[in-house]
């Protein structure tokens, strides 16, 4: 079945990159509908979005023939994901309190579908208290997001936070939401981040993941459609759209968590789970001027790519675990498979900026061969490897252990 999307554009100059939306759009066989508020058609006409489209545009609530022939409810109903780019900061906090004086605005509180906005508009606008009330609650109401990003402004000479994320960027976060593709139906798991481990109430151990790469493998496996969980450690990054995010802390809360996530096609074990936890936080916070220093005693944190390796029935069918190494890189990698029980390991040489870069460069190792990448962005290891992952899952019958 084609999937249907509602395209609402806004009044802001980023309406011009919203054809190109279009275009995208209808490429990944979508059909597409556009509705355009009263200000969008300043910026550009609906007879280009039209044109694009291969059917009429509709604007108007009040329009005798457009809401006889095809009304607002169902506009709202008769699509599977409605995408408003460019997302004004009236539109926002128009959806944001419920009103609908207008087509967009009627529909989008009509809508029973899932809605996904592309902000845009200046700096200064979206960084408004108010503007980031509505952004705050309209993500509270489960709306998802794809940008606004940083950089130049229409505006002469401004930069800052408010280009609306380009069309390619919408795209993706589109066909995340859209749950088509090959891994449809598929259930996936990625852990990603850090874990923190208590000290006490207000220390903690740690290290430096940023979850980069988590997040990108989470969200290239919602773009071919899996149904993904992302169990993350604490992270500056957002939940990208379509994946559902578990936000958790401690090693055992993220194995938790994992478990929790069962039954599952495939894990991806991305997170930079802390060897150790103090064997005992303490339930105060310590104090300084105690005589002498005081000392932390470890424990062992448990392992949570091998115990969701462990044969048996609930294994999930594909186990993915990453090794950071700094040398003999391979040889440490094939080892890592034999004593955690998973099925591949993406291993990467951390010896030079890779942890925390925005680039990675791996070695992907099957149980019956190894193969090596050249080095690329996260985001497309992370598309190389969901793809890699649903060949995998696609020509493998059902394994029984
Ligand atoms: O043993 P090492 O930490 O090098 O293994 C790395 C791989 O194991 C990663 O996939 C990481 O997410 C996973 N891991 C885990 N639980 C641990 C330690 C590592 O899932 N306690």
């Amino acid at each position: 079945m084609s999937k249907r999307v509602l395209l609402v554009i806004g009044g802001g100059i980023a309406a011009y990159k919203s054809l190109d939306l279009i275009r995208r759009l209808k490429e990944t066989g979508a059909a597409v509908r556009v509705v355009m508020t009263e200000a969008a058609q300043r910026f550009v006409t609906p007879l280009a979005a039209g044109a694009l489209v291969g059917e009429r545009v509709f604007t108007d609530l009040f329009d005798q023939t457009q809401e006889f022939d095809v009304g607002h409810i169902r506009l709202a109903r008769e699509c599977d994901l409605i995408v408003v780019a460019p997302a004004t900061a009236d539109l926002m906090a128009k959806a944001a309190n419920g009103l609908a004086n207008d087509l967009a605005s009627a529909v989008l509180l009509a809508t029973d579908k899932p809605v996904l906005m592309a902000p845009a508009m200046n700096p200064r606008m979206w960084a408004n208290a108010a503007t980031q009330r509505n952004f705050a609650r309209l993500q509270a109401d489960g709306l998802s997001f794809v940008g606004p990003n940083e950089g130049e402004m229409a505006e002469r000479g401004e930069r800052g936070v408010g280009r609306m994320a380009e069309p390619e960027e919408i795209r993706d976060a589109a066909l995340a939401l859209l749950n088509d593709g090959p891994l449809k139906g598929k259930r996936a798991l990625v852990t990603a981040g850090p874990t923190i481990e208590a000290i006490d109430p207000v220390r903690f151990l740690s290290n430096r993941s940023s979850g980069r790469q988590g997040y990108a493998i989470a969200a290239a496996l919602a773009e071919l459609g899996a149904d993904v969980t992302l169990v993350s450690g604490p992270t500056n990054l957002a939940a990208p759209p379509g994946v559902k995010r578990v936000g958790v802390e401690s090693a055992r809360e993220m194995l938790a968590a994992s478990e929790a996530a069962l039954p599952l096609d495939v894990a991806v074990m991305v997170a930079a789970v802390a060897d150790w936890r103090p064997a005992q936080a303490a339930d105060e916070k310590l104090k300084k001027d105690k005589a002498g220093l005081p000392a932390i005693s470890l424990a062992e944190n448990p392992d949570i790519l091998a115990t969701l390796s462990k044969p048996g029935k609930k294994r999930p069918k594909l186990v993915i675990g990453f090794a950071a190494e700094t040398e003999n890189v391979e040889e440490h990698a094939r080892a890592k498979i034999a004593r955690k029980g998973c099925d591949w390991i993406v291993a990467n040489d951390v010896s030079g900026d890779v942890m925390g870069g925005a680039e990675n460069q791996v070695l992907l190792i099957k149980t019956d061969g190894a193969e090596a990448w050249p080095r690329m962005a996260k985001d497309a290891v992370a598309r190389k490897l969901a793809a890699e992952i649903a060949a995998a899952l696609s020509s493998k019958p059902r394994r029984r252990s």
